[in-house]
């Protein structure tokens, strides 16, 4: 692991702009630099880099990060990798050189993927000396090619055979590593035992877990590496190094459920899908598989499982659409799996399949109608009360707007009735006057601000808060604790309280917001402040006015809290259970709401 620290000191020395001149030429305009965005195509540039914040982010595509995230989507590199790289072009020295930067996790993790990867060594060459494992591939269809490609070999029966492969059997890497498993007996034994053995490796190519099959019927049809320090399910996929020139050359990303999937689509020449490993479709996964391919087809068994599956990738994707990607579901004929069909009906029949994969808008809307009978007020009345769970998270605005405009044509209601039901802004025809904030202090149809947008319409306050707090996270230390904690436990939330504890350490403070978005790189915070760092490099955020929006956010949650404290001392006194304080307490809180609520209006 590099240090925290080490990370804040070369996002301080760094300069963003200076870096990424390095690989593309940028034009200043205004505070802020400009280009060509290098991660979509385009002919106006729609990529800034802020000098600032450390900041870039591409207002076409949605790509952004900070200097370390430039470096590791322009070139491919590993976080470790670019941020070495960057230490180098800086002069610094390189993290691991010292003993201070080469902490235990690193080592760990270094060593884990030396035990992965002479694992994998073993269990291919075991697949050669196994004619039974060998007959199974081919019985399937496998070519030895694409078993290579992959990596693909075989965990023979019997308990310990890992033995023969490393040096010391007893070697706590091995357990930590979930190659084999400690019983409470204190004996070891091979966690993969008669398997035909898939490796799951990371961008770099590191295998970091396996899959493995049984060759039979048998319980459970595949059994999968546990978590470990180099792997965790949500956020990996199968088969994505090798279809990472598939996926360039075709702008399209193929997701499927099976390992088996992945391999015989590489065979037939359809190179480009990778599966998901035994879990639901993740946020993160469509998050990683849009920045590299602007067209998402979920392709997902055509069984009752696969359209769950499905509904699963949908709600995945929602946070991470951006008008110029488009995520498609294709369901296949009940009795197959991708495997299945282009065996039976070829590679132009399922690309084909793909090309007219049904659009998500429409599967969404689909979905959402189920089991609502739309002959109905009431049917229609509930597809706009699921809705309101979905669309709302749509993160494309073009997108989300034509959806409102379809489920309105649905629901037969007109697109401004469906907005609001939604909690979202009309549409902009009827759109009032921007404002930052409407409940700001007189500033509402003063001045006409910049883009009327959709997305302030009800802008819930953690999610204001976080923005604020963000654009200045000194701020920070004038937000209670206990008012935020009154909050609905959103992932906003948490991270308004990860930015105030941050603060209270001190040594982010003067930090710029590319530090920031370093410190929560990885950590579960992560999604949230990038989707706020978007809002306020979207305009969102008057970054002239923070102070101000951060006294009026504070009153109001003070405002929340006095009402809900109103509410329980209310229902105790209506129930007889109040304690002798409860009048004078009710008072003492009517008079603080009314002398909060002048203040609002004055
Ligand atoms: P399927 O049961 O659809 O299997 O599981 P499959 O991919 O078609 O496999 P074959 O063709 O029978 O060999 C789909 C995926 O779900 C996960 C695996 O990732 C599998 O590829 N899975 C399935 C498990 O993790 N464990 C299981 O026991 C079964
Ligand atoms: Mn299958």
């Amino acid at each position: 692991m590099i240090p925290q620290a080490f990370i804040q000191d070369l996002i301080a020395r760094v300069d963003i702009v200076e870096l990424i001149q390095r690989y593309i030429p940028l034009k200043k305009a205004g505070a802020n630099y400009s280009a060509c965005c290098p991660f979509h195509n385009e002919k106006s540039p729609s990529f800034t880099v802020s000098p600032s914040k450390q900041f870039y982010h591409c207002f076409g595509c949605g790509a952004h990060g900070t200097a370390i995230g430039f470096l590791m989507e322009y070139s491919g590199l590993g976080f470790v990798d670019a941020v070495k790289d960057l230490a180098q072009q800086m002069g610094l020295e390189v993290p691991d050189d010292g003993p201070a930067f080469s902490g235990p996790a690193r080592e760990q993790q270094r060593s884990l993927i030396d035990v992965m990867g002479t694992a994998a060594r073993f269990y291919r060459e075991q697949l050669k000396l196994n004619p039974r494992a060998i007959d199974y591939l081919k019985r399937r269809g496998l070519t030895g090619d694409i078993a290579a490609r992959f990596g693909i070999g075989f965990a023979p029966e019997g308990w310990q055979n890992l033995d023969k492969a490393f040096p010391k059997y007893d070697e706590p890497a091995l357990a930590e590593a979930g190659l084999v498993i400690d019983n409470d007996a204190g004996r070891r034994y091979d966690r993969f035992r008669d398997r035909i053995m898939f490796p799951i490796q990371d961008a770099k190519g590191n295998v970091i877990a396996f899959g493995g099959r049984i060759l039979d019927a048998g319980e459970p049809k595949y059994l999968n590496s546990p978590e470990t320090p180099l792997f965790e399910k949500g956020r990996e996929l199968y088969g994505l190094p090798q279809a990472r020139v598939g996926i360039r050359e075709t702008g399209t990303v193929i997701v499927v459920e099976g390992y088996m999937d992945v391999v015989a689509l590489a065979q037939f020449g359809v190179a480009n899908a990778v599966a998901t490993l035994g879990t639901a479709t993740t946020p993160t996964h469509v998050q990683k598989l849009l920045r590299q391919a602007d067209r998402l087809v979920f392709c997902f068994d055509g069984d009752k499982a696969g359209r769950k599956a499905a509904r699963r990738g949908l709600e995945a994707s929602l946070p991470h659409l951006a008008d110029d990607k488009s995520v498609c579901f294709l369901f296949l004929p009940a009795e197959h799996d991708p495997d299945s069909y282009v065996r039976e009906h070829g590679a132009e029949a399922f690309q084909l399949a793909a090309r007219n994969a049904t659009p998500l808008g429409r599967f969404l809307i689909d979905s959402m109608a189920e089991g609502c009978d739309l002959a109905t007020a009431e049917g229609r009345a509930h597809l706009v009360h699921n809705a309101k769970e979905m669309v709302p998270k749509i993160a494309a605005p073009v997108l989300r707007l034509q959806i409102v405009r379809d489920l309105a044509q649905v629901a037969q209601l007109s697109a401004e009735e469906t907005a609001t039901a939604l909690g979202l802004a009309p549409p902009p025809r009827a759109a009032k006057p921007y404002s930052p904030d409407k409940f700001g202090k007189g500033s509402f149809g003063k001045k006409p601000l910049p883009p009327p947008e959709p997305r302030v319409g009800v802008v819930p306050l953690e999610r204001q808060l976080l923005r604020v707090l963000l654009a200045q996270p000194r701020l920070g230390d004038r937000v209670p604790h206990e008012l935020v904690a009154q909050l609905p436990a959103t992932d906003e939330r948490a991270a308004v309280m990860a930015i105030i504890d941050a603060g209270e350490d001190g040594s982010l403070l003067d930090a710029p917001l590319g530090a920031w978005i370093e410190h929560f790189r990885d950590s579960s915070h992560e999604a949230a402040v990038v989707r706020a760092m978007q809002s306020i490099e979207e305009g969102y955020v008057d970054e002239s006015k923070l102070e101000v929006s951060l006294t009026d956010l504070l009153e109001r949650l003070e405002l929340q809290a006095i009402e809900a404290e109103l509410k329980t001392l209310q229902g105790l006194i209506a129930s007889g259970r109040a304690n002798s304080d409860a009048a004078g307490r009710l008072g003492a809180l009517l008079a603080k709401k009314q002398k909060l609520k002048s203040g609002q209006t004055a």
